[in-house]
């Protein structure tokens, strides 16, 4: 699926729920959100056949997302559907990782190929203001299950925040020196609560690591080896290096919204639609996708919805 700027459409980015079990400063409001309608959100059925549409139309990858997908009810239904679509090369998650030691075993069996952790500092004090209402070890005891149910390339995501844990980057760059790990250092976005935080650009972490030595880049991502070490270092600049010339992928909310883009308020609703009908629409949001964002200009995203509800 090709949009009008010559980029090849091949990764859906599928939000299950936009309810998550922590509190981020930067990205939920401190009460959370309001407990939608039981209808308000897709079926899994739904979720299940914009999959399938989306892939008919020429996705190849697909990752959940939420809030936070593992405290979605009927999740591992969901990952179990997506994943015997043929046509579906790789079934991800985006997690936080605090159901990770229950589900981490469950969700391989259900098809998924990879996780993507958050984890933003490597102090339980830290964590625990942060997120406002979650414990680190839980987050650790994740990780570990992770591995131990067959999971690898797992990679963690930290977002930068100046004042929280700028000192903190040598250590996480130590992880990915320690294990197989992949650690991705992502800019603070001005989306929503993320104007509550104060943001650190990711050339902080070639000033804090110099050792770090230019890999091959990955999807969204500038990479790093660590000498010596057996894992990555990546950043993910969406304020000081735009990779919208080479995007690739399209996303729907957990209400059935596809948006073309991040930073875009263009919506358009999936829901009631089914067969030719879904395709269509899909590739009419293909076709409507933006050349890129003005965050760099105006220093906002024009989103129109807050992190929690799109899934980054
Ligand atoms: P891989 O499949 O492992 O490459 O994962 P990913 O980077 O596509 O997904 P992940 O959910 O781990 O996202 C990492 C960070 O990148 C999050 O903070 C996202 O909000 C951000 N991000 C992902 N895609 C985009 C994008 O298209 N535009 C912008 N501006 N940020 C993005
Ligand atoms: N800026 C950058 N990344 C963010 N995330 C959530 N809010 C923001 C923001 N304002 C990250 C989460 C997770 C990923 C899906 O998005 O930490 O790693
Ligand atoms: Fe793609 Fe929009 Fe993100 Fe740019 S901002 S990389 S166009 S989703």
């Amino acid at each position: 699926m090709q949009d009008r700027h010559a980029r090849n459409i091949t990764y859906l980015r599928l939000s299950v729920t936009d309810l998550c079990s922590l509190r981020c400063r930067y990205c939920m409001p401190a009460d959370g959100v309001a407990k939608r309608e039981h209808g308000d959100v897709c079926s899994v059925e739904e979720l299940v056949d914009i999959a399938a549409a989306a892939v008919d139309c020429g996705v190849r990858k697909v990752r959940l997302t939420g809030g936070e997908p593992l405290v979605r009810r009927g999740i591992l239904e969901i990952c179990r559907g997506i994943s015997a679509l043929a046509g579906v090369e790789e079934l991800c998650l985006t997690t936080n990782a605090v159901a990770l030691s229950a589900l981490a075993k469950p969700l391989r069996e259900a098809g998924v190929d990879r996780l993507n952790v958050s984890l933003d500092t490597l102090r339980p004090d830290r964590f625990a203001y942060m997120t406002r209402t979650g414990r680190l070890e839980t987050v650790l005891r994740g990780l570990e299950a992770a591995a131990e149910a067959g999971f690898t390339g797992t990679k963690l995501n930290v977002v930068l925040m100046r004042d929280f844990n700028g000192d903190e980057i040598p250590d996480f760059v130590d992880l990915a020196r320690r294990y197989p790990l992949e650690v991705r250092f992502i800019e603070l976005m001005p989306i929503g609560q993320g104007r509550n935080a104060r943001f650190l650009p990711a050339e902080a972490v070639l000033d804090a690591c110099p050792e770090l030595v230019p890999a091959e880049n990955s999807g969204v991502a500038r990479r790093y080896r660590v000498p010596g070490g057996a894992g990555l270092v990546g950043l993910i600049e969406p304020m000081s290096h735009r990779f919208c010339a080479s995007c690739d992928r399209i996303r729907v909310t957990a209400d059935g919204r596809l948006k073309p883009c991040l930073h875009s308020d263009q919506e358009i609703p999936l829901r009631g639609l089914t067969g030719e009908a879904l395709r269509q629409a899909i590739r009419e949001g293909v076709a409507a996708k933006p050349e890129r964002h003005r965050m760099a200009e105006t220093g906002h995203s024009d989103a129109g919805r807050n992190m929690n509800q799109i899934g980054g």
